[in-house]
């Protein structure tokens, strides 16, 4: 007994001595006499006892302090930070999931790092720097950068890349937003991260949707590949994301009475800070929580694009009405009509297909769950459409 918790301390003094040496400077009892009584018992076994009647605390002895922390059960030596990463820091789901880390004090600042490519993600993430956050700057287009980032983290929270051009034209393996994923996840194999927690999307895998195609393949990545913990997360389709399933509509210029789209289903839409409340719970868990796991974040209430109609119409005091069309309509209707980028539509449009086939409607409890420890409820569909639509 004596000599396996001796075995464990010694191992994490290894990783962690300067920490174990200042916790049990401060918890041994200071006086000589009642070090003895408790060390006595213990220490016997495992080291030459004489040692301890006049025992120092230093790094030097801390084999012996070991021992002797061993007579204090309920006391623990603290584990050096892990240190997270945050990829894509300043974009919308990651500076939601940082915001929420931030607020409800889940991890200090001193063990973040955001990475940023831009001076304006570098802006938008200022005070999170002046709280003690460390920014680092790095690239898609150059890979050896996120090693940089990555060094030390033991912790990456990978947000998928937003460059959905390279999807476009059925990207062929390797070629799509995978591209960016895998140097990226290469370097932190080659840093030493122990659990990446990537951001996927509420779509089934597979999916008849295109947009889905490099989350899958980088699923498929981190299943085969990853030689650490990893947690796949499927965001939920942001509330806010509704003008892009709404027929392209602009907000706050679209005059249509009538609204088009490739097909109508369920969708379990989820808000940008729910889903960064959500997320932030899941980096301050203990890695073993989460690790290996793939799962949705989504709220379980739905609404269809029919809803959707409602809550624009009622929003916007007028009736908008709404059609569900083939694919090919939407697609000649958008490009042809309305002058949009072909690529861009024909890629999109089969989301709908993936809509058609109940793909979004998702019932999963985690995010509920999770909020709930917080108190929050999820915002509800209407509410983002009221605010977004608010003049
Ligand atoms: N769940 C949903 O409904 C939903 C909706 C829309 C999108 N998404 C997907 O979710 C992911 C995150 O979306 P988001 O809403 O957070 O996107 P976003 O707001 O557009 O953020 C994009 C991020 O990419 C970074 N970035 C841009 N160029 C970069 C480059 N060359 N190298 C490295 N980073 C670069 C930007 O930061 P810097 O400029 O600071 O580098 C920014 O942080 C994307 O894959 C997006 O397609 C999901």
């Amino acid at each position: 007994m004596v000599h396996s918790r001796f075995g464990a301390l010694q191992k994490c003094c290894t990783y962690d001595t300067d920490l174990a040496h200042d916790a049990l400077t401060k918890q041994l009892p200071r006086d000589p006499l009642s070090r003895r009584r408790h060390g006595w018992a213990f220490c016997g076994l495992l080291i030459d006892t004489s040692s301890l009647f006049d025992i120092q605390v230093s790094r030097s002895r801390i084999h012996v302090v070991l021992a002797f922390y061993s007579a204090y059960p309920k006391t623990s030596i603290p584990q050096r930070p892990i240190m997270l990463a945050i990829q894509g820091a300043s974009g919308k789901l990651g500076y939601a999931t940082l915001s929420a880390l931030l607020e409800h004090d889940l991890i200090s600042p001193s063990e973040i790092t955001v990475t940023s490519s831009s001076d304006a993600g570098a802006a938008k993430l200022k005070s999170a720097i002046d709280k003690g956050v460390k920014l680092v700057s790095a690239d898609w287009d150059t890979p050896a950068s996120w090693e940089t980032a990555f060094k030390g983290a033991g912790k990456l929270f990978l947000i998928s890349s937003a460059r959905i051009d390279k999807d476009f034209g059925d990207a062929p393996y390797g070629q799509g937003r995978e591209a960016d994923h895998f140097p990226a996840l290469e370097a932190a194999k080659k840093v030493g991260v122990k659990h990446v927690y990537y951001t996927s999307l509420a779509f089934a895998n597979p999916s008849k949707s295109r947009v889905m195609k490099a989350h899958e393949r980088t699923e498929e990545y981190l299943q085969r590949e990853w030689p650490g913990k990893f947690t796949i997360i499927r965001e939920g389709l942001y509330n806010e994301s509704w003008p892009l399933y709404f027929g392209h509509f602009d907000v706050p210029n679209d005059s249509r009475d009538e609204v088009i789209t490739g097909g109508d289903g369920p969708i379990s839409w989820t808000s940008i800070p729910d889903l960064g409340l959500a997320n932030a719970l899941i980096l301050a868990a203990p890695s073993s929580e989460w690790a290996n796991k793939t799962f949705y974040l989504s709220q379980r209430q739905s609404h269809p694009l029919k809803d959707v109609a409602g809550m624009v119409s009622k929003a916007r005091g007028k009736q908008v009405a709404y059609k569900a069309v083939s694919r090919q309509e939407h697609e000649k209707f958008y490009v042809q009509e309305r002058g949009m980028p072909e690529a861009m539509i024909t890629w999109w449009s089969k989301s709908y297909d993936a809509l058609r086939d109940n793909e979004c409607e998702i019932d999963d409890p985690t995010l509920e769950r999770l909020l709930a420890t917080k108190g929050v409820k999820p915002t509800p569909m209407e509410e983002t459409v009221a605010e977004m639509l608010k003049k």
